[in-house]
């Protein structure tokens, strides 16, 4: 500890570097000039005791130069003066001093007094070399997250491409199907057409052969109308797939009331089946998001239960009932149908899982459901369900979207 005092008196200079020399290492000078020079030399005092009234330049000043200098504006100055008026002392203290001894001092005073503000100027260093490294970490931790988050944006797109490189070859098997079938019964047709036309031509054109192209051509044109219309829904389907958020409106809507309007809308096909749907939600909750991604959701899920769940004739009970977690909504839809296999309920959200091919399933519906929850509604979708007691799907969803 390198310590500073400053005194114009011969006899106080002298007792009181002593006195600082069983503390520290002390250096005694007797006026401001050679205070200051002492100051600014490297390494700075820890802690200057400085005396207020001496020739040339007074404490005050020699107190006012080292605070406005960077190396010397933290160092403890103690003030030393004959002088106890309150001014005096007020003066000091707002020159920045952080403590004043009157004189005459009690030697041992003046060494606890030195010694406690060396103490806490050691622990003010430490505070700070923490506070330095404190920052370095946040800065590292900062840089690190940074760099697993843009890992994480990486793998997020990588996994992106590759979905939709499956999704792309799905499409392709899928589409080939209709439209294969759609080619053989078409060429079939034309050459059955050349053929009566041939006899035709060759006069030779028969009642029974005329009636039986008729036959032909109508089972044959109908067989590709159907496969037309399948690759058609085939390709609508995949068009909703990559559900792009700007086709959706997003607003404010009460839930209630919206999720009432799409189950109205839904009443013809529900009728027919005499199935039952319940909404259990609360009146005044409103929410800021995508009513039309909502409509495609429910009615989704609808239809799915009228298509897997029961078998024909039989009347199902579908609820749904919303209930409040937080700022997030949860959307319970739940129907008593025949539930889905343990083998299976890993793949439903996969694009292409059908278990009703070739029978109106094309095994995209949940898979649009999932990306439609997750990528527009911001929300995340489950599934649980035991065989024969129907399934159950919960939907997490924000109150509001942020923009
Ligand atoms: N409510 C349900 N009850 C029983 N099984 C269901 C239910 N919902 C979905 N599934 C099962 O999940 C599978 C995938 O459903 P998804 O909606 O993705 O396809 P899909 O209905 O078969 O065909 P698509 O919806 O494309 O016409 C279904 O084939 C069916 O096996
Ligand atoms: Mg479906």
């Amino acid at each position: 500890m390198k310590i500073l005092v400053v005194d114009d008196e011969f006899v106080s200079r002298m007792i009181l570097q002593k006195l600082m020399g069983s503390i520290g290492e002390c250096e005694a000078v007797e006026n401001g000039e050679d205070a200051l020079k002492s100051a600014f030399s490297n390494p700075p005092p820890d802690l200057i005791l400085l005396d207020i009234m001496m020739p040339g330049m007074d404490g005050y000043t020699v107190c006012k130069r080292l605070r406005s200098d960077p190396s010397t504006k933290d160092t403890p100055i103690i003030f030393l003066s004959a002088n106890t008026n309150v001014e005096d002392i007020t003066k000091g203290f707002e020159l920045g001093a952080v403590d004043y001894i009157t004189k005459p001092f009690q030697k041992a005073e003046v060494k606890a007094r030195v010694r406690t503000h060396l103490t806490l100027k050691q622990m003010r260093e430490e505070m700070q070399d923490k506070n330095l490294l404190l920052n370095k970490q946040v800065d590292e931790i900062k840089e690190k997250t940074e760099r697993l988050d843009q890992s994480r944006k990486r793998l997020v797109q990588s996994e992106k491409m590759a979905s939709l490189g499956q999704l792309v070859a799905g499409v392709a098997h899928e589409i080939n199907t209709p439209v294969g079938i759609g080619i053989t019964v078409s060429s079939h047709l034309v050459d059955q057409t050349r053929e009566i036309i041939a006899a035709f031509d060759k006069n030779k054109m028969t009642k029974s052969a005329l009636t039986q192209y008729f036959a032909k051509t109508l089972e044959t044109s109908e067989l590709i109308f159907t496969h037309l219309v399948q690759a058609g829904d085939l390709v609508r389907s995949f068009k909703m797939i990559s559900a792009d958020q700007t086709v959706h409106e997003r607003r404010s809507f009460i839930l209630k009331s919206y999720l009432d309007d799409i189950i109205v809308s839904l009443r013809p096909k529900l009728k027919k089946e005499l199935h039952q749907v319940t909404v259990n939600c609360r009146e005044d909750i409103e929410i800021n998001s995508y009513p039309g991604a909502l409509a495609q959701i429910i009615t989704n899920l609808i239809i799915n239960s009228l298509l897997h769940a029961y078998s024909e004739g039989e009347e199902g009970n579908i609820r749904i009932h919303v209930s409040m977690e937080g700022t997030d909504v949860i959307l319970e839809y739940g129907d008593d149908g025949k539930g889905i296999s343990p083998e299976n309920i890993d793949k439903i959200f996969d694009p292409f899982f059908t278990t009703k091919r070739g029978k109106g399933g094309t095994g995209l519906g949940l898979h649009i459901i999932y990306n439609t929850v997750t990528e527009i509604l911001k929300g995340s979708i489950t599934c649980e369900s035991t065989l024969g007691q129907g399934a159950r799907f919960r939907i997490r969803l924000p109150v509001s979207i942020a923009e």
